[in-house]
Order: C-alpha cells, then structure tokens, then sequence
C-alpha cells in the first residue's frame, strides 16, 4: 500500500540542472586549453587566458562542479529510493546544494585571477576550502540522516559506495589543506618538502579513487540494476568488491611519485597496491557488465545503457591501463608524456562521464515525472558525438604520449640525445589538433544533453504544472532492498 509521504526531489533537480551547465563549462576550458596547446598563439597574451591558470579551471570544473553535483544528486536520490524514506533535513540539502555552487563559482573565479595554493586538484585557497569543508559536512549529515531513517534493515551497496566516497573526502581535503594564511587570498601549506609532496599524492590519488571512483561506483550500483531491469549479477561480490577496493586505494597514491626523492621503498608500496587494485576494479567492472546479462537487447534502442555499458568497458581499460602505468619500467616510459593525459580521460571521458550521462538520462525523467527524456534522437545523436570524441582524445593521446616518450629517450652511439625537444612537440602537434577535434565533438554532445534535460522539464511544467510526486512504496517485511532497488 502505498503511503502518503513522496520522495523529496527537489534538490535532486537543481543539482541535474547544475551538472549540465556545469559540463558545458568545465569541457569548454577544457577545449580552449586543447586548442592552446595546439595553436599556442591562442592564449592571446591574456593572463587569465594562459594554459596555466585555464587548465586547473578545467579539471575543477569537470571534476568537482560538473561530477560533484552529479554525485551530490544521484546520492539524495539512491538513498531515499534505497532506504523508502524521504529526504532528511530539506533546508540542510538545499543549503548544500546553493553552498556547493558558491564554492564552484568563487574556485572557478580566483583561480584564473592567479590565486591558488598550486596544488593539483586542490587549487582554491584557503577561504573556499573553508566553505567545501562546510558544504561536505553539512552533505554528509543529510546523507547519514536520511539513511538512518530507512525503513528497511539493510543498507544498499549503492550507499556504501557513497558514505565511503564522503567520509574520505572529508578527510582528505582537511589534511591536504592544512596551510597557514598570510593573507585573504594567499597562504603556505604546513608540510615541507617531500612530505608535502606525500600528502599532495596521497590526496591527489585518493581523490581518484573516491571521488572519481567510489562515488561514481555508487551511481553504477543503482543504476545500472535500474536500467537492466535486471538484478545485479551478484550482490555478495559487490562487498566484496567493496572492502577490497576501499582498503587497497589508499596505499597507493605514491605510483604518482616513482623515480623521485620519496624513498624507494614507499614506490615500491605504491606499485605493488596499484596492481592488487587491478581485482577489486574488475570486479566491480565485470558485475556490472553481467548485470546486462538477458538485457543485451536494450542496447539496441536504449542509449542510458549504452552510455552505462560502454562506462564500465571504460573503466575496465583505464583501471587495467592504471596498474601498468605503475610498473615503474612502464612509468619510466610513460611519465610526463600524453600517455597519461590519455589514461585520465579514458577514466574521466569514458568511465566518470559515461555513467554520469547515464545516469542523468535515467534519473531526470524519474525525479522529473516524466515518463521519458523529451528527445530520444537527442539521446542518441550524444552518445555517437561523445563515443566519436571520446575515441578520438584517446587515439591521438596515446599516439602522442609513446611518440614523445621514444623521442625522449632515443640516444645516438655517443649517449647524445636523437632529438631536440622541440621536434617532439612538432611531431605531436597533428594529434593535438585531433584531440581538439574530438573535445568539440564531445562539448557539443554536452549541449544536446543540456537541451534535452531542459525540453524534459519544461515538458514537466507545462504538462502538470508540478512534477508528479513519486509515492514511496510500502517495503516487504525484512526486505532487503536489492536485487532490483525500488521503482521510482
Ligand atoms: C571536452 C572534453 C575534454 C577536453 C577537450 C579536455 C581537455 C583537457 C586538456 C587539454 C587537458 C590538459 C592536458 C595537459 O596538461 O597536457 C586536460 C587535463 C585534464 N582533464 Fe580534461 N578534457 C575534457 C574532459 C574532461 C572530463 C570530463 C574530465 C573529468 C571528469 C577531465 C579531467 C581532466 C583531468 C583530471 C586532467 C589533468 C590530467 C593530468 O594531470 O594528467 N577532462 N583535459
Ligand atoms: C586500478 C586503478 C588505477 C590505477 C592503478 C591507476 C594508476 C595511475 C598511474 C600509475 C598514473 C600515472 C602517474 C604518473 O606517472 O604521474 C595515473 C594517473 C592518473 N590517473 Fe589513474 N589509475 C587507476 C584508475 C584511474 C581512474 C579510474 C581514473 C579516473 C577516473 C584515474 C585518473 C587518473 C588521473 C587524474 C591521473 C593523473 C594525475 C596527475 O598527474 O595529475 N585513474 N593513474
């Protein structure tokens, strides 16, 4: 029977909204600092336009503006579907909701204008961090609430994935933002020298690993079960896969160090933890790709599974590329080259954009009431324009990333270097340009799905004024929530 209480999706629509506009931003930066690399004249000698100051506008962009709020909203909206409760703390998520935005907005701002602790993927200084510490603490406690009000005994996989990916990142952006202010807009970190560049690769990996990867592990779990109509392949090893991945992620982080003054030993740490990582990956690659299992067929006419099945090819190749890129001999080729800027995106393109544009075409009609996406052309017109860039960034950075490691280290007879450096950078230019190519593809493919997600809502407030609240159903006695998480 079902019950008078409905879902609360109203934050969950606004963080939709806002990963949309925020992919078209972050994927802009992204295509102008490719088009800088391969046409240099093109930072036109504006400070704020240089490579320097636009990539890490890039990479906060895609990363915590456009993956954070879907991450923030596929989890209040799998931890009510999961637990048959409402949202916890309404005022709380919508301040979470406005208080992330504000903190994107600002990082987004500053960093261009130059001011930036100048650490990777944690660029904003330290008031914004300040207001991300916040905003997370204050995203945890709806979370924790809302799954402590379940009505069901039994925690979904989904959030273990997402409670993981909080608490982590709670604790890795305190310490690795431990810095002392001198100023409003400048501060030093606390650590020196080699622990500093410890803590920054401790974090920087880690960020990987729960950010880009347990959160997003969250979103599959549901997700991809939702649009299989189908169970998952198996519940017991997605635990397992679970306790695995979260006690094997966090030693690793020194692979990012090899060949420097950390001591050999803490490497060799990191590279053998990134090769037992390989497991755990997999295994959570191969439930979900089992998980389609007698749902082959919904390949043919379903471009959410598409977007789904092809994430988790991806996140197979980038996961297995990661463990060989940790092989010191293999870094010793690879490091400093494109081959890495390639391994990113095959994880950021392929497997963090995939599932995350899945996903958002699985979810949005849902907590929209909507039975479909306005346009299922549209769907498909960008999952050709996204697989088509996508294949493109990576072919030309894989080309380009072994070329310049060849060049690199061709010696002549007499130990002198074969090439000048600047033939390097010569020879890879074509790719360059490929890589741009593809990143348009891909932007445009953002622009449709933001159209698309737009007409869908529309749809919804013209249609019946309101979105339709979606009652939440009586759980079975002592049910377990899984196989198939609950409609809706
Ligand atoms: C239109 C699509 C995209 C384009 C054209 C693009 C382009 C670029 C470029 C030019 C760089 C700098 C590479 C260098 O330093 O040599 C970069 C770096 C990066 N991008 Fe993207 N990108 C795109 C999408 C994404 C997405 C969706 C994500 C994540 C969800 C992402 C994450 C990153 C990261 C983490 C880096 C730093 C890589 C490193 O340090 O090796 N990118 N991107
Ligand atoms: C088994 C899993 C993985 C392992 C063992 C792994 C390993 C590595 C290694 C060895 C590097 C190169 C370090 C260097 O030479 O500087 C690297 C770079 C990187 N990987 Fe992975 N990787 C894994 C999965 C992923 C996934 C799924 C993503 C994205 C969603 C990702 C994102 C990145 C990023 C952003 C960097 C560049 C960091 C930087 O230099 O700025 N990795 N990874």
């Amino acid at each position: 029977m079902a019950q008078a209480e409905t879902y609360d999706d109203r934050v969950v629509r606004l963080f939709i909204l806002a990963s949309a506009v925020w992919g078209i931003v972050g994927m802009l930066a992204g295509m102008y600092a490719a088009a800088e690399l391969a046409w240099p004249g093109l930072n036109l000698d504006i400070p704020w336009l240089t490579f320097s100051r636009l990539r890490p506008v890039h990479t906060f962009g895609v990363i915590f503006a456009f993956g954070g709020s879907a991450l923030m909203g596929t989890c209040y909206y799998v931890v009510q579907r999961t637990g048959y409760t409402r949202l916890a703390l309404r005022r709380l998520a919508l301040f979470t909701f406005w208080g992330w935005q504000l903190a994107c907005v600002l990082a987004m701002v500053t960093m261009p204008l130059g001011m930036t602790q100048s650490k990777e993927y944690a660029e904003p200084e330290w008031l914004i961090d300040i207001l991300i510490a916040v905003v997370w603490i204050s995203f945890g406690t709806v979370f924790f609430a809302t799954l402590a009000r379940r009505r069901v005994q039994h925690i979904y996989v989904a959030n273990w994935y997402y409670g993981a990916f909080i608490i982590a990142v709670a604790l890795l952006h305190v310490v690795n933002n431990l810095v002392v202010p001198v100023s409003l807009f400048k501060s030093y970190p606390v650590y020196s020298g080699v622990v500093d560049a410890m803590v920054q690769w401790w974090y920087g990996h880690n960020a990987v690993a729960f950010f880009l990867t347990a959160g997003f592990l969250g979103m599959m779990y549901y997700f991809v079960p939702r649009q299989a109509q189908q169970p998952l392949w198996s519940y017991r090893f997605s635990i397992v896969n679970f306790w695995a991945l979260i006690s094997v992620y966090m030693w690793a982080g020194s692979h990012h160090l090899l060949y420097t003054a950390l001591p050999d030993w803490v490497q060799s740490v990191g590279m053998a933890f990134s090769l037992i990582l390989l497991m755990p990956s997999w295994g959570s690659a191969a439930n979900g790709l089992l998980t389609f299992n007698g749902s082959w067929h919904r390949l043919k006419d379903d471009p959410a599974a598409k977007f789904m099945v092809l994430s988790l090819v991806f996140y197979a190749a980038a996961t297995f590329e990661g463990s060989m890129l940790a092989v010191k001999t293999v870094n010793s080729l690879s490091h400093y080259t494109d081959w890495t800027v390639a391994h990113v995106h095959s994880g950021s393109l392929g497997w963090v954009a995939m599932i995350t544009i899945g996903s958002l075409y699985a979810m949005a009609p849902r907590a929209l009431g909507r039975p479909a996406m306005y346009s299922h052309k549209g769907m498909e017109w960008h999952f050709r324009l996204h697989m088509t860039g996508t294949v493109m960034y990576l072919a030309a950075m894989w080309t380009a990333g072994v070329t310049e490691g060849l060049m690199w280290r061709a010696t002549n007879a007499d130990g002198s270097l074969t090439y000048p450096f600047i033939n390097s950078l010569l020879a890879i230019q074509p790719m360059y340009i490929v890589r741009w190519a593809g990143g348009v593809l891909i932007w445009l493919g953002m622009w449709v799905m933001a159209w698309n997600l737009w007409y869908t809502a529309a749809d919804a407030r013209h249609k019946i004024i309101q979105p339709i609240p979606v009652p939440i159903p009586e759980p079975e006695p002592d049910q377990v929530p899984v196989p198939l998480p609950a409609a809706g």
